[in-house]
């Protein structure tokens, strides 16, 4: 074993037993180096191989025919499209080798923006297959976001569509694109792929259209051998503070604990019919809609629309039509449609169901009854999934079939995933029952390794709040059985529908309009979406009408980051709660908001503790 490596010998066996089951063009010569101090994990130094390989060719001789992919297109009364094993090797190999002939090598950065149709997963796989990086933009982020995670992550090429189906509204997606690239000299090519016949304008010389070019493409493009800490993508995600970072992924760790978690996780047989319905632009769209399924040789299913499109029944009939075996989607959905009342689930028996899982936010129990009743006829397990964009995959959830269920619990750790509960100063909790920070204690394969360009920001962020740790931002709490329930983010993240927002870029958007002095954003307990933001504001002028500001407002967050970031309530006050250096007291407002009026504190050392009844007032419910 390698010196610096902090995995005991245990770990050492499990996860180089779990390694071994995959295909290598060379095994490593360590299983792991590096520890969390000096924020230098590595994992397969030495070993080389292609993930494509292990997701496409190594499934040819016995599974050529077999389907590796459905597609669900939005409009329900159009034809569903399967690609086998084999035709989607060969839509990669031809998708590779378009890449190839607009200049993209290995190491270069290609992003996508686009909708959820097929070609979004064959790009992705076609970069991994010549090594270039692949960094998946959410269709629902504003041009202006684009624009920051291009300049960040350096991309020449962007692959995008005419424009994107979501339910009934079509999203202008190249357009978006023309306006998020002005000016921006690096970007050489854009690639769009035909959709919505959506009318744009083609620049010449930069702009082509995937459909006439795939077409002079050769069926086979040979995968490129890369280094086990290869980078396989870049994903954008919030923080606590400044702009969104780009988590980056490495090849063979990635692989390994996406590969097996799917498969130990799901509980997956060979002709189990899998339908993950998040969005490739999260990380959930990455490791349980794409490489997981693919590299068990499973069928995954993906889908363009929207749960409640044309009609709140679209999943159940969607999960009869294919004979979904696994649905796995986040709790705002399924609120979201018990909303629509039992008996549109109960109209269906899909019998074909075996698991359901929930990810990417807490699972209240309400939620999760109407989920197991309704939907899994009480017969199917739920697996209550928790992990995060950094841990690349699962790290603590149920094993179908096999764990306990306790609801709204992600229940016990998965083999080699070692948490922690830690106190404010960082000691671990030791009892049982127990509550506190959330922390992994030794590395994992599917650690991301860095923030793109950003190493420090890194350590920072992940490994400096207690030595020797990982600090995952959330809380939980431990029971007796030694099942964890998360209880959520203690930092200034918010999680709106299982996306998560960063206080501070909400607030830094706002403060792009010109009337804004001042914001604190905050969360609130939102019935459908998890959390909602809320909006703290103040004006330097009074003139201006407040429903008009309040309008404005949003469109401004929607200008710079995105719908999916506009604050649900906006209260306009004289002056935000501060200490006496200046610093505002988000914690105070946090109260508020959630009706925690007894548990707000002294606010008698405040600068202006006036104003705090003044907000109370106000308070919008
Ligand atoms: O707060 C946790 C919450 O989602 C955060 C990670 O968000 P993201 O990186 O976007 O990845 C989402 C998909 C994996 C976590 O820090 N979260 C995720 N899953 C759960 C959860 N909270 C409670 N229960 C879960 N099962």
């Amino acid at each position: 074993m390698n010196d610096s490596s902090m995995l005991s010998d245990e770990l050492h066996e499990y996860w180089s037993g779990i390694a071994n089951t995959f295909q290598w063009r060379k095994k490593w010569d360590s299983l792991q180096t590096g520890n969390f101090d000096e924020c230098n994990v590595q994992w397969f130094n030495g070993a080389r191989l292609n993930i494509t390989e292990n997701c496409l060719d190594r499934h040819l001789e016995k599974r050529r025919h077999k389907k590796a992919l459905i597609f669900e297109p939005n409009n329900p009364n159009e034809a569903a499209i399967f690609y086998t094993y084999g035709e989607l090797h060969l839509s990669v190999c031809r998708f590779a080798n378009l890449l190839k002939s607009k200049g993209v090598k290995k190491g270069d950065v290609v992003c996508f923006y686009m909708g959820m149709t097929p070609e979004l997963m064959i790009g992705i796989l076609a970069c991994a297959r010549i090594g270039a990086i692949h960094t998946v933009v959410f269709g629902g982020f504003s041009p202006q976001s684009l624009r920051g995670r291009l300049e960040d992550s350096n991309a020449k090429i962007i692959i995008t569509h005419d424009g994107g189906y979501r339910g009934d509204k079509v999203t202008p997606l190249k357009s978006m694109v023309d306006e998020a690239i002005e000016n921006l000299s690096f970007v050489e090519t854009v690639l769009v792929v035909k959709r919505t016949h959506t009318e744009i304008q083609m620049k010449q010389g930069r702009d082509y259209f995937y459909d006439v070019l795939i077409k002079e493409c050769e069926l086979f493009c040979p995968a490129v051998e890369v280094e086990a800490e290869d980078p396989l993508f870049i994903l954008y995600t919030s923080g606590s503070t400044g702009k969104p970072k780009g988590l980056v992924h490495t090849t063979a760790g990635y692989m390994v604990h996406v590969g097996n978690s799917f498969k130990d996780v799901f509980q997956i047989k060979e002709n189990d019919i899998f339908w993950c319905t998040a969005d490739i632009g999260w990380i959930t769209g990455h490791s349980y809609l794409t490489y997981g399924p693919l590299l068990n040789g499973s069928t995954t299913v993906m889908f363009e629309g929207v749960p409640n499109y044309p009609t709140p029944a679209r999943f159940w009939e969607v999960i009869e039509k294919h004979k979904v075996t696994h649905l796995y989607t986040a709790p705002t959905a399924i609120r979201s449609l018990e909303k629509f009342g039992s008996d549109i689930p109960e109209s269906f028996s899909m019998k074909s169901l075996k698991v359901l899982g929930s990810v990417g936010e807490p699972i209240n129990e309400e939620a999760w009854q109407w989920y197991h009743k309704y939907v899994g006829k009480e017969r199917c397990p739920i697996v209550d999934t928790w992990w995060q964009t950094e841990t690349g995959g699962i790290m603590i959830s149920p094993i179908a079939g096999v764990t306990k269920l306790k609801p709204a619990h992600a229940t016990l750790p998965l083999i080699g995933i070692v948490p922690v509960l830690v106190d404010e100063k960082g000691r671990e909790e030791n009892a049982m029952v127990a509550s506190g920070n959330l922390c992994i204690k030794y590395p994992w394969p599917s650690l991301a390794r860095t923030i793109y360009g950003d190493h420090e920001r890194f350590k920072l962020t992940y490994f400096s709040t207690y030595k020797g740790l990982y600090f995952t931002g959330d809380g939980a709490r431990r029971d007796e059985d030694g099942f964890y329930r998360i209880t959520g983010r203690v930092d200034d993240v918010i999680n709106v529908s299982g996306h998560r927002i960063g206080t501070a870029e909400v607030e830094e958007a706002i403060n792009e309009h010109l009337l804004i002095t001042e914001s604190a954003v905050v969360g609130f307990p939102h019935e459908i979406k998890g959390q909602g933001i809320y909006a703290f504001v103040t004006c330097n002028d009074d003139l201006i009408l407040p429903e008009v500001l309040i309008k404005e407002i949003r469109a401004t967050v929607e200008k710079v980051i995105g719908p999916i970031a506009k604050p649900d309530v906006i209260q306009i006050v004289h002056s935000l709660p501060k200490t006496r250096s200046g610093k505002i007291m988000r914690r105070i407002l946090r109260k508020i908001v959630e009706n925690d009026l007894g548990n707000i504190g002294d606010t008698s050392t405040l600068l202006n503790p006036e104003c705090v009844e003044d907000i109370i007032k106000g308070k919008k419910s």
